[in-house]
């Protein structure tokens, strides 16, 4: 099977191991690296020169290789494309004020891929291969590595089930593969966001606490739906009573209510544990300013819009970091919080964030991997 993956347009030119984990690396022949404009990056759009790939088979990963990004050929049979046995993470490597590329609490996601993995029925990956096959390629293309404030590279791991296959069982076999992308600022203004009574993300006992690519396929539609409305993002609710929230969009979410900053707790496997989320609980914490896991009802936010103590609103995630809320709607009621510039707890997380991740900052907690 391994070997009808076939790669198209590659042009390996060079062969060579790396040391730790041992990677096959195959070079590109010459760079699309001219295809960056550093001054109007678009998360996304464009992809570095080389990608991870490793198989697992008969219970085993084999060795990983590093190749030039390229299409993959896969039989339409195969079981993801069905059954949606397929997970992801998202990380991100900055550059330091030295020029070197640094990248922020890989382990923690490599620790979430295999939580993921474990309730898809996926092998968990070994740490050696998600992490130091990251820096390898990170470190490979380290020129796609931007360096202005707000750039930074996305890194995406991800693994699918590649049995050839339609019968309905768990996969044999696994692909694991990271791709690079440079990316920009994901929102370029204050979100404006609807809460969802309707749709529903996840229920306890379900796959909410995990990056399955089904959690994201199945907000297509609400999400569509909202923009059609004129908003950004859904403000996702509990599946019981549509009382409490859970999710906004694809981020952790944070309201800042009087002195206390409040986000929904991990209970009930509904949740994501975000990295950006832990980061964001710990600075505050450390700070001084009282953070609370918990959960919150949609009555509770609109008691306090109502007695003006509902003060700061901001979805946080790994492509979009810190996204401040503009405002909140729940069918024809209206909460605009106050104007962003105003905000003493969000813009100096954004701040004290950046400035750790693009290391200005010494780095107290061990959050940051050199490659
Ligand atoms: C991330 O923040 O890494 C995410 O998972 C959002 C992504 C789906 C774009």
């Amino acid at each position: 099977m391994l070997a009808k993956l076939i790669l198209f347009n590659t042009q390996f030119s060079e062969i060579m191991s790396v040391s730790a984990l041992d990677v096959r690396v195959n070079k590109i022949e010459k760079s699309r690296i001219h295809q960056l404009d550093p001054k109007n990056i678009q998360f996304g759009k464009l992809y570095s020169d080389h990608m991870l790939i490793a198989y697992y088979e008969n219970k085993a990963w084999k060795q990983a290789e590093i190749v030039p990004f390229a299409n993959l050929s896969l039989s339409p049979a195969t079981t993801f494309m069905h059954y949606g046995q397929a997970i992801f993470e998202g990380v991100k490597a900055y550059k330091n004020p030295q020029g070197e590329p640094i990248i922020f609490r890989p382990h923690d996601n490599w620790t979430r891929m295999n939580r993921s993995a474990v309730r898809m029925a996926m092998p968990e990956v070994p740490v050696d291969l998600f992490v130091d096959g990251m820096r390898q390629l990170v470190e490979l293309d380290r020129d796609w590595v931007p360096s202005s404030d707000g750039t930074s590279l996305y890194i995406r791991p991800f693994m699918i089930a590649v049995d050839e296959f339609i019968g309905v069982r768990p996969a044999e076999k696994f692909m694991f593969m990271i791709i690079t992308s440079p990316a920009g600022p994901y929102y370029s203004k204050p979100v404006s966001i609807y809460l969802e009574d309707r749709y529903v993300r996840a229920f306890p006992g379900g796959i909410g606490f995990t990056k399955a690519a089904g959690n994201y396929g199945m907000s297509m539609y609400p999400t569509q739906e909202i923009k059609k409305m004129g908003y950004d993002q859904i403000l996702w609710t509990d599946g019981f009573e549509h009382k409490y929230v859970q999710e906004i969009g694809t981020m952790n979410v944070f309201f800042l209510i009087g002195d206390t900053v409040v986000t929904p707790d991990l209970n009930g496997d509904t949740i994501l544990e975000g990295v950006t989320r832990d980061s964001v609980l710990t600075l505050l914490r450390e700070k001084g300013i009282k953070a609370e896991e918990r959960p919150i009802s949609i009555d509770e936010l609109k008691a306090a819009y109502k007695a003006g103590t509902l003060r700061e609103a901001f979805g946080t995630g790994t492509a979009a970091s810190i996204a401040p809320i503009a405002e909140l709607t729940f069918h024809e009621e209206h909460m605009v919080l106050p104007a962003v510039e105003s905000w003493e707890v969000a813009n100096w997380l954004i701040k004290e964030l950046a400035d750790i991740r693009y290391g200005r900052k010494e780095d107290s907690h061990g959050w940051i991997c050199k490659v």
